[in-house]
C-alpha cells in the first residue's frame, strides 16, 4: 500500500485477491500493473505470508522487488504518517468550519437530509433547499407521508430525482421498522434505500458518534495528496484503499467532526480546480503531493467519457392563458417531472436567415394545423443548453398561439406552472418564457 517513502501505491492493498494459481506457493512471484500501467502496483494473494516476494511495474516500466514483509512496514508507515493528521486537523476545523444549519442542529433527520443534498450541489446552493424543505416536512413521518408532487417540487432545482424518492422510500420504511426514528446503527442504516457506504458513514458518524468512514470526491482527493497515491480514484479499488485507511484513522470520540473536517479541508483548502491553497493547509508539512510538487496531478482521473448530445426543439403550446405540460415516463432520466412537448430535432429558426425561417415556420404551423390545432401564430424563441452527467440537450424552442386546446396534455396556468407542477431546471429558459408570456400578455 504504500512505497519507502511513506506513499501509497495502487493496488498493493493486503485485501487484494490471489491473482495467481496456487495460493500456498511460499516464494512466488506477482507481475503487477494498474489498469493504466502507470503505477506502482503489486496484487498480493493473501495478507499474512511475509516471505512472498511481488514483482511490480512501476512508472519506467523498470521492474523493482518488494517483499510483502516490506509492504506491511510501508502500509503502517502510511497509517503512522496519516495518523499525525488528525489532532491539526480536528483543531483547524474547530476554528474553520463553516456555519451551517445542520452543524448546529444535528439531528439524524437534519444530518441525513443535508447530506442527500450536499451530493448534488455546494453547501452554499443547499441552505435554501435545505431550510424549505424542513418547513414543509419537518420530520420523517412528514416526508414519509407527503404526496410526490410536492417532493418533486421542493426538490426542483437540485437534480437527480430519484434521490428524493429514496429519500421518501427510506422514510416509509423507517417509519414501518423502527418507528420514525433513524437506527444508530451502520450497517442498518446502509440497508434503508439511497444509503451507500459514504451517507450511511456520514448520517452514523454525524448524527450518532459511530466511528465509520465517509469518503466522498473530497475525502478521496485530500488523502489522494496527503499519502502521494497515484492511483485512479475513480476506481473501486482506489476508493476502497482510500476508505480503509480513513477508517483506520477515525478517531473514537470525534468521528462526526473528524470526517467533516476532511470534507471541509477538500472543499475550502485542498481545491479540487486550480491550485490548492497549501499555504493555510494545517497538514501541509505531511503532504506528499506537496513536498515532491504533485498537487496538480493528484489525485489521478481517468478522463470521462464523451456524452451524448440530444438535439430537440421545445414547443411552447399557449392557449389563453394555459401552456401546454406532459408528463416524462416514470423511468429514465427526469422520470415523473412535466416538461412542455418538444420535437426530436433541432430546429434553430432564431439563427436561420429570415427566409428559411419563415420556411421553418411554415413547416411547423403546418405540422401542428395537422394535428388539429388551429394556429394563431408563432414565434421562434431562444436556444439553450443543458449538461446532464452523461448527456447534453441542445435545444431550440418556438412559441406556438393557438385557438383551441388539443391533445392529451395537461393546460397549465401561470401559478400552477409555479407552484404545482415540477419542470427540470433543464427547460429553465422555456419555463420563463412560458410564464412571461401567460403572465404579461394573455390572450
Ligand atoms: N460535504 C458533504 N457533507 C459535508 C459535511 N457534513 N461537511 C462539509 N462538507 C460536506
Amino acid at each position: 500500500m504504500a512505497d519507502k517513502g511513506g506513499r501509497m501505491t495502487a493496488g498493493a492493498d493486503n485485501s487484494q485477491k490471489a491473482h495467481t494459481s496456487g495460493e500456498d506457493r511460499k516464494s512466488r512471484t506477482l507481475r503487477a500493473a494498474d489498469a493504466s500501467g502507470n503505477n506502482r502496483a503489486a496484487r498480493a494473494a493473501g495478507a499474512n505470508d511475509k516471505s512472498r516476494t511481488l514483482r511490480a511495474e512501476d512508472v519506467g516500466n523498470q521492474n523493482r522487488m518488494v517483499t510483502l514483509a516490506d509492504t506491511d512496514r510501508q502500509s503502517e508507515k502510511t497509517e503512522r504518517e496519516l495518523r499525525k493528521i488528525v489532532a491539526p486537523l480536528l483543531e483547524w476545523f474547530g476554528e474553520n468550519a463553516r456555519s451551517m444549519p445542520w452543524r448546529s442542529d444535528p439531528t439524524p433527520y437534519h444530518v441525513w437530509l443535508s447530506e442527500i443534498m450536499l451530493q448534488q450541489t455546494r453547501v452554499e446552493a443547499v441552505r435554501g433547499y435545505y431550510d424549505r424543505f424542513l418547513t414543509a416536512l419537518p420530520d420523517i413521518p412528514s416526508l414519509a407521508a407527503a404526496p410526490e408532487e410536492a417532493l418533486l417540487k421542493l426538490w426542483q432545482g437540485l437534480g437527480y430525482y430519484n434521490r428524493v424518492r429514496n429519500l421518501q422510500k427510506a422514510a416509509i420504511t423507517v417509519c414501518e421498522r423502527y418507528g420514525g426514528a433513524l437506527p444508530a446503527d451502520y450497517e442498518k442504516l446502509k440497508e434503508l434505500p439511497g444509503f451507500g457506504e459514504y451517507t450511511a458513514g456520514a448520517v452514523a458518524s454525524i448524527a450518532f458518534g459511530i466511528p465509520a468512514a465517509a469518503v466522498d470526491g473530497n475525502v478521496l482527493r485530500v488523502i489522494a495528496r496527503i499519502t502521494g497515491c497515484e492511483g485512479d480514484i475513480t476506481l473501486t479499488r482506489t476508493k476502497k484503499q482510500i476508505a480503509a485507511l480513513v477508517s483506520k484513522m477515525i478517531p473514537a470520540d470525534k468521528p462526526g467532526e473528524f470526517n467533516q473536517a476532511l470534507m471541509e479541508l477538500g472543499a475550502t483548502v485542498c481545491l479540487p480546480n486550480g491550485a490548492p491553497l497549501c499555504d493555510v493547509c494545517p497538514v501541509a508539512k505531511h503532504c506528499v503531493a506537496r513536498r515532491e510538487e504533485k498537487t496538480h496531478i493528484i489525485p489521478v482521473k481517468s478522463p470521462k467519457k464523451a456524452r451524448k448530445i440530444e438535439e430537440k426543439t421545445i414547443l411552447l403550446l399557449l392557449c389563453g392563458n394555459r401552456v401546454a405540460i406532459q408528463k416524462r415516463p416514470k423511468t429514465g432520466l427526469l422520470a415523473g417531472l412535466w416538461e412542455f412537448p418538444s420535437a426530436e430535432e433541432f430546429l434553430d429558426l432564431a439563427a436561420s436567415a429570415h427566409a428559411k425561417q419563415s420556411e421553418d415556420l411554415t413547416h411547423i404551423r403546418e405540422r401542428i394545423s395537422d394535428m388539429g390545432a388551429g394556429v394563431i401564430d408563432l414565434f421562434p424563441l431562444a436556444r439553450a443548453k443543458h449538461i446532464f452527467t452523461h448527456i447534453e440537450w441542445h435545444m431550440g424552442g418556438i412559441l406556438v398561439r393557438l385557438r383551441m386546446p388539443f391533445g392529451n396534455f395537461k393546460w397549465a396556468s401561470a401559478d400552477e406552472l409555479r407552484h404545482a407542477y415540477s419542470i427540470p431546471t433543464a427547460l429553465s429558459v422555456y419555463t420563463r418564457a412560458a410564464l412571461e408570456r401567460l403572465e404579461g400578455d394573455p390572450t
